[in-house]
């Protein structure tokens, strides 16, 4: 049997994406493969959002190569799907002929007959798969926003928010499968609407009643689209894990204005103080972007005391990068190298302090776990958390006996279980 390695870069949606490309491969006759030396064909997904992250996809396509080359024994194919692809299209084949597929993040519903047009033609179904313990959903594709700094909504396009019959059934569907926790995905994944929904919470609210289901998540909200309802739904739904990731991008309304996000630091914080009302001990994490053009000291000093005031229990920090076509793209302002460098690292420092803090704060308590292997799981609020005598896809509770690093330590509490 013929077998596809497959590289995923980039965010979760891309990783659902991989998903969704590998079981048209295995209905064309293809088998996952654990390595790129047992592989037929290699199905790389790229991300753009950032210059480091394409220039990874890109370099990882380039010693390609050889590994097609060296193969005298069959031809072996590479297929290039997702954002990096959708930007550079036609010069992704000029600068790497050695790509049989370049199939563009626009392009992800269609990649089946993209496959036929190739010649590997369909022959069965995808043998029907087990789901991962927590498994993705993705319930919306593409981005209305309008993010000075984003090349997100050029590569994916506009916002297409899928039927809620059809989501509701690719996660119970998941969740008979064997999956426990159910992520649903897009890039505003707040922002969902449809004829046959009237929004979000009311989403969240038809997938909580699916047989079998432990836990519901999400990624990523945007300040933007918290409503009421939502910060309600943490009320009124036992399963809706009390995390929210939420990115701000930035403490200084200043920053947050050219950026175009829509929100002020005043806003994120009473969001903040919302979900806080509803569920007291709810973790809070973050994306952060340093260095945009014209951060003064002053700016970067509120993305740093906005980290203690929204009490963030984890965040990314990305340097800004520049990206081609993006409005802050010819901004003037840019920051040096080092002073990106100097308040990444400073920024790092302040978030790992806050989410230490966060973690302290469950010290002694009784926490929900999803047990995701043999020694660990991940607690509601998304702290990974040690736990021995228990086993992967038990949902449990257990009694946090110290913190160790980024981790939890705790026991099972018999009495509660
Ligand atoms: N849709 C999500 C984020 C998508 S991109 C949202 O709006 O919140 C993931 C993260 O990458 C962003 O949150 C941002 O922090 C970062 N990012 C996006 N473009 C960037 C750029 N040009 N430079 C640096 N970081 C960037
Ligand atoms: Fe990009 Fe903004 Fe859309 Fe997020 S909301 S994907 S940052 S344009
Ligand atoms: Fe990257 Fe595309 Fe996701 S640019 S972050 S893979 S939407």
């Amino acid at each position: 049997m013929k077998k596809v390695f497959v590289q995923t870069f980039g965010c979760q949606m891309n990783e659902a994406d991989s998903e969704e490309m590998l079981s048209a491969l295995m209905a064309r006759g293809y088998m996952p493969a654990a390595s790129l030396r047992e592989a037929d064909a290699v199905l790389i997904n790229t991300c753009t959002v950032r210059d480091h992250a394409e220039h990874r996809a890109l370099s990882y396509i380039g010693r390609l190569a050889k590994w097609k080359s060296n193969c005298k024994t069959r031809n072996r194919i590479v297929i290039v799907a997702g954002c990096a692809a959708q930007r550079l299209g036609r010069k992704l084949t000029q600068q790497f002929p050695h790509v049989d597929i370049v199939a563009g993040a626009k392009l992800i519903s269609s990649f089946p007959e993209l496959l036929d047009n190739a010649g590997l033609k369909r022959d069965g179904d995808a043998p029907g798969a087990t789901a991962p313990l927590c498994a993705y959903v993705t319930i919306m594709r593409g981005c209305n926003c309008d993010c000075a700094y984003c090349i997100v909504p050029s590569v994916r396009g506009p916002a297409v928010f899928r039927d809620p019959q059809e989501i509701y059934d690719e996660a119970a569907a998941k969740t008979a499968a064997g999956a426990k926790e159910i992520i649903l995905l897009g890039q505003t994944v707040n922002s969902y609407r449809h004829p046959d929904c009237k929004d979000f919470a009311a989403l969240l609210a038809l997938l909580h009643g699916i047989p079998g289901l432990a836990r519901l998540r999400f990624m990523s909200p945007h300040p933007l689209f918290v409503t009421p309802g939502l910060v309600e739904a943490y009320a009124s739904l036992p399963k809706l894990a009390h995390h929210i990731h939420l990115p701000v991008q930035s403490g200084s309304d200043r920053i947050l204005t050219l950026m175009k996000r829509g929100y002020t630091r005043a806003k994120f914080l009473q969001i903040a103080q919302a979900l806080r009302r509803v569920v007291p001990a709810i973790a809070i994490s973050t994306d952060f972007i340093v260095g945009f053009p014209t951060e003064t000291g002053a700016d970067f000093e509120q993305s740093l005391s906005l980290v203690d005031e929204a009490g963030i229990s984890a965040a990314y920090c990305f340097k800004y990068s520049p990206r081609q076509g993006t409005q802050s793209c010819a901004m003037e302002g840019e920051l040096s190298r080092q002073e990106m460098e100097g308040r990444l690292g400073r920024l790092l420092e302040r978030t790992r302090a806050s989410a230490r803090r966060q973690m302290e704060a469950f010290a002694g308590r009784t926490v929900e776990v999803l047990m995701e292997n043999q020694r660990s799981g991940r607690t509601s609020e998304n702290f990974w958390v040690g736990l021995q005598g228990a086993a992967p896809g038990d949902f449990i509770k257990a009694k946090v006996t110290a913190i160790k690093d980024r981790t939890l330590e705790a026991v099972i509490a018999p009495e509660v279980n």
